[in-house]
């Protein structure tokens, strides 16, 4: 079994009018099954509405499936007693690094979790110190997380998530409102959880590079899962992701447009230095 099971789950919203009529449904998750093993890097992919954040929000029983089931590490999130159990297993980072930073000062913040879980005060300052070092914000353990950029602001948040010692960590577009150099610093660091300390990882994003990097990638359209696969395999199909408006790589377009326009040109590529070996290998020929 996985560490995540996520077994034909749908999920629907509700609108009601004052009088407690229903207006209209949406169906946002719509038998979704998914599941990861322990260690692995997935990204999910979807275009605005395709209901990512709605799945994620399953994973740590923010949500609750109407049909189908959520199992975490082996704890049923329909069951109301694991619920924090569940998690402190499976921690989230949101897109807007404002709403999750409550402390006025970095280590307090990132100490918050661990109080509240009843960690000892000595293993705290540890939990903060060793949380602080795994994103490179130690040295700002003291500041005021206003004086921070986004990205910083993010990679505090993402410490106060592993303070808690999550096995997995769900990233909701964690670099959506982020400059590129913030981008580049909190996907570097959701990238060294997973290869250093081997927490699993799901991404959602809407940035085609952040995905490169993971072992699946799910993409979802109107509540469903519609591919999944490889990066190489789910990047591969172009004209597929542009029908669920999506993109692909900059640097796979380009090849794409190579290789259509008759360039022999391997395919896929998915980094500017896979890019750039093939076009001096072709240049050689
Ligand atoms: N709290 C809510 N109440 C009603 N409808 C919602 C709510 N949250 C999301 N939805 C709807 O559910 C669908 C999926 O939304 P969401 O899971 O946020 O997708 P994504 O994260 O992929 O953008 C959308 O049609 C959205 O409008
Ligand atoms: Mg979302």
């Amino acid at each position: 079994m996985g560490i995540i099971d996520i077994n034909k789950v749908t999920y629907e919203y509700i609108r009601r009018d004052e009088d407690g009529n229903v207006e209209g449904i949406t169906t946002a998750v719509n038998g979704v099954s998914l599941n990861v093993k322990a260690g692995e890097f997935i990204a999910i992919l979807g275009h605005n509405g395709s209901g990512k954040s709605t799945l994620a929000k399953h994973i740590n029983a923010l949500l609750v499936p109407e049909e189908g089931s959520v199992i975490v590490d082996g704890m049923d999130t329909a069951d109301e007693d694991k619920t924090l159990s569940i998690r402190q297993t499976a921690g989230m980072v949101f897109q807007n690094p404002d709403n999750q930073i409550i402390g006025q000062i970095v280590e307090e913040d990132v100490g918050f979790g661990p109080e509240n879980m009843g960690v000892p005060t000595k293993e705290i300052w540890e939990r903060v110190e060793e949380s602080l070092r795994t994103v490179g914000m130690y040295e700002y353990r003291k500041k005021s997380p206003n004086k921070l950029s986004g990205g910083q602001k993010q990679r505090v948040s993402i410490a106060s998530v592993i303070a808690m010692h999550p096995k997995c960590i769900v990233f909701d577009e964690p670099t959506a409102m982020l400059d590129p150099k913030g981008r580049r610093e909190v996907i570097r660091a959701a990238r060294a959880l997973n290869d250093v300390e081997n927490i699993t990882i799901i991404l959602i994003t809407h940035y085609m590079e952040e995905a490169i990097y993971a072992d699946r990638i799910f993409v979802m359209e109107e509540g469903s899962v519609v591919m999944q696969g490889t990066p190489e395999t789910v990047f591969s199909q172009v004209d597929m992701l542009k029908s669920y408006r999506l993109d692909v790589p900059e640097v796979t377009e380009l090849a794409w447009e190579l290789k259509k326009a008759g360039v022999p040109i391997k395919f896929p590529i998915l980094t500017r230095e896979e890019l750039k070996e093939e076009l001096i290998r072709l240049g050689k020929r």
